[in-house]
């Protein structure tokens, strides 16, 4: 559904992203991996359209797309930002109103809101408490659920990970998994290394200095042999 060819971008005179080409297929979730600095965030920042391309085309369901986040949620994409889930100074609730801000029926949102809620049964009775004292796992949920609520397509999460727990990413990546297998969500999740959770996805790509490296099915033994090459060498020489 949404794919990018031949993307060229990067920030003033400094290439980041080289050649490179990406297809996400709907309802799979899909994984970028690659070291720090490979161009991973960037990526998702032309795809969401918060960094404009200096060459390249995207593509919404093979049709040219001019990404604009504003217009992207109406078109059913939503991206949680890297370390940037919820606004801590509000509310659990006041967090999954701004998702909603756009609707006019206030049971809209209210009825979509006990929709999505039934996928996150520990965040019922947290309503009223601030975000901000809410666990990191419980907090990505919010950040999930609040991008659920506009019912995208594709979610686009940057380092989901960060600040959880090995045995949290897991739960995270189940909850992931079972959203998409109910609600057909599809996901782009962007990670440093993922080797452990790659069981639990579809598609992957590596990311190394801004050009693709790899791209293929997630299980798979050459995807294996690369992630030790590309991730083991790069950690024990750091
Ligand atoms: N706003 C920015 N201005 C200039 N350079 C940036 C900016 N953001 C990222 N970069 C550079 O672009 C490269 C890729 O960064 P990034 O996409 O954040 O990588 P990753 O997410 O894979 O760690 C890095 O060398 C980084 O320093
Ligand atoms: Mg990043």
């Amino acid at each position: 559904m949404l794919e990018l060819r031949n993307i060229n971008a990067g920030y003033d005179k400094r290439q980041v992203l080289n050649d490179v080409s990406i297809k996400i297929q709907p309802a799979n979730l899909t994984v970028i991996m690659g070291p720090n600095g490979a161009g991973k965030s960037t990526l998702l920042k032309v795809m969401f359209g918060l960094l404009k391309p200096d060459s390249g085309e995207i593509l919404l369901d093979d049709r040219p797309l001019r990404p604009e986040p504003s217009k992207l949620v109406h078109q059913g994409i939503f991206m949680i930002p890297q370390g940037k889930r919820v606004f801590r100074n509000m509310t659990v609730l006041e967090n999954m109103e701004l998702a909603g801000h756009f609707w006019k029926d206030r049971s809209v949102f209210k009825s979509r809101l006990e929709e999505v809620l039934e996928h996150f049964p520990d965040l019922k009775p947290r309503l009223e408490d601030l975000a901000g004292n809410l666990s990191g796992g419980q907090q990505q949920m919010v950040a999930i659920a609040r991008g659920l609520l506009n019912r995208p397509r594709l979610m686009l999460l940057d380092e989901p990970s960060i600040g959880l727990s090995p045995k949290l990413m897991t739960d995270t990546f189940n909850k992931i998994k079972t959203i998409r297998d109910t609600l057909g969500t599809g996901f782009v999740i962007v990670e440093h290394n993922l080797k452990t959770l790659l069981p639990l996805t579809d598609d992957a790509y590596i990311l190394d200095q801004g050009r693709v490296v790899y791209n293929g099915p997630a299980q798979s033994q050459t995807l294996e042999k690369m992630t030790a090459s590309i991730f083991e060498t790069k950690e024990t020489l750091s």
